[in-house]
């Protein structure tokens, strides 16, 4: 399973977005894929149509160690799998604080559903503490979603920093994946200048130890989209809402681009040799019928193409 954690402490900059459709577009293209809640905020559990006050907090129980990752896994869409969160994930950090070995909980909890998914996307908080850290110590990739406007910079050096603690640590096979655009207006002159100053301190640490060092802006963008932003008042996915926009046109190209290209390896700082078959993303559609998390060594197939007329939306 390859698990990607995707953090920014900066609010409202596509965290959450990014986690729900990228995992939406694997999943549709018969990758079995997990996301994880680790916000008390539970975006990300809303988001996917889920009720937090009713469905309870299976990452707060994963994490007090009161509940089983597979067990607390909701079938949500198929071949897509929630963690959700609700509020009482606030007191998670409070309740941990003198528990030895809080920063690997989520670690541990990996380990009976390693080989049972192809892929797991955390959608961190906006901060850096303890649940951020769970993140990080679990997942081999991070991937920072950032929007391109004045002061999107301010505090991305102690972002990184904080991944390479967690890399030098915690653990050795975290990388920096890359920096996703969200919210790209090309219009604009301003999102140029700030991909350009990522670029050069990224440049800076080629050939470093860094976990940065072979983190690169990723080469597809999201744009600025209205429907994205609709979408998750309606409980839905982007392929769900408006399939023909945007919005489901980019983020079909992130998970074709992280699927296609190979995972790092951090020993040698070389890529994997064999590179991910190229995806075939499909539009999703509702489940019929849940399947529990154990049958998930079977493998289903992808839904059938719907009809595939181009409309322009954005905004
Ligand atoms: N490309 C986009 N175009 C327009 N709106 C977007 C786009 N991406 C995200 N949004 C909207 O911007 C807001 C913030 O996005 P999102 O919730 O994904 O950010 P976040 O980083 O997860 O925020 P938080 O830090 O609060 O968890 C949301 O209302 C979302 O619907
Ligand atoms: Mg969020």
């Amino acid at each position: 399973m390859r698990k990607i954690a995707v953090l920014n402490q900066k609010g409202g900059v596509g965290k959450t977005t990014t986690v729900v459709n990228t995992a939406a577009a694997l999943a549709t293209a018969g990758l079995k894929v997990i996301v994880l809640d680790l916000d008390p905020q539970a975006h990300l559990t809303i988001h996917l149509g889920a009720e937090p006050e009713t469905i309870g907090s299976g990452s707060y129980k994963v994490l007090i160690k009161e509940g089983r990752l597979e067990e607390e896994l909701l079938f949500v869409r198929p071949n897509l799998w929630l963690l959700p969160a609700n509020i009482n994930l606030v007191g998670a950090e409070s309740e941990l604080v003198s528990v030895v070995g809080r920063e690997t909980i989520l670690r541990e909890a990996f380990q009976t559903v390693e080989d049972k998914f192809d892929y797991c996307l955390i959608d961190c908080p906006p901060s850096l503490g303890l649940l951020t850290l769970n993140a990080l110590a679990a997942a081999e990739e991070a991937l920072i979603p950032l929007q391109p406007h004045f002061l999107a910079l301010q505090g991305f050096g102690k972002l990184l920093q904080t991944v390479d603690l967690v890399n030098k640590r915690i653990n050795p096979n975290l990388k920096v994946k890359g920096v996703l655009l969200c919210m790209f207006d090309s219009r604009a002159s301003l999102p140029g200048e700030v991909r350009a100053d990522i670029e050069k301190f990224l440049d800076n640490a080629r050939g470093t130890n860094y976990a940065w060092s072979q983190a690169q802006i990723l080469p597809v963008y999201i744009r600025r989209n209205i429907k994205l932003a609709e979408a998750p008042s309606y409980g839905k996915t982007i392929f769900e809402y408006e399939p023909n926009c945007h919005g489901a046109e980019d983020y079909k190209k992130v998970a074709e681009f992280l699927h296609t290209q190979a995972k790092l390896v951090p020993e040698t700082g070389d890529v994997e040799n064999i590179a991910q078959p190229p995806l075939e993303i499909r539009p999703i559609s509702q489940p019929d019928s849940p399947t529990p998390p154990a049958e998930l060594t079977e493998t289903t197939a992808a839904h059938p193409l719907e009809s595939d007329q181009h409309k322009e939306n954005q905004i």
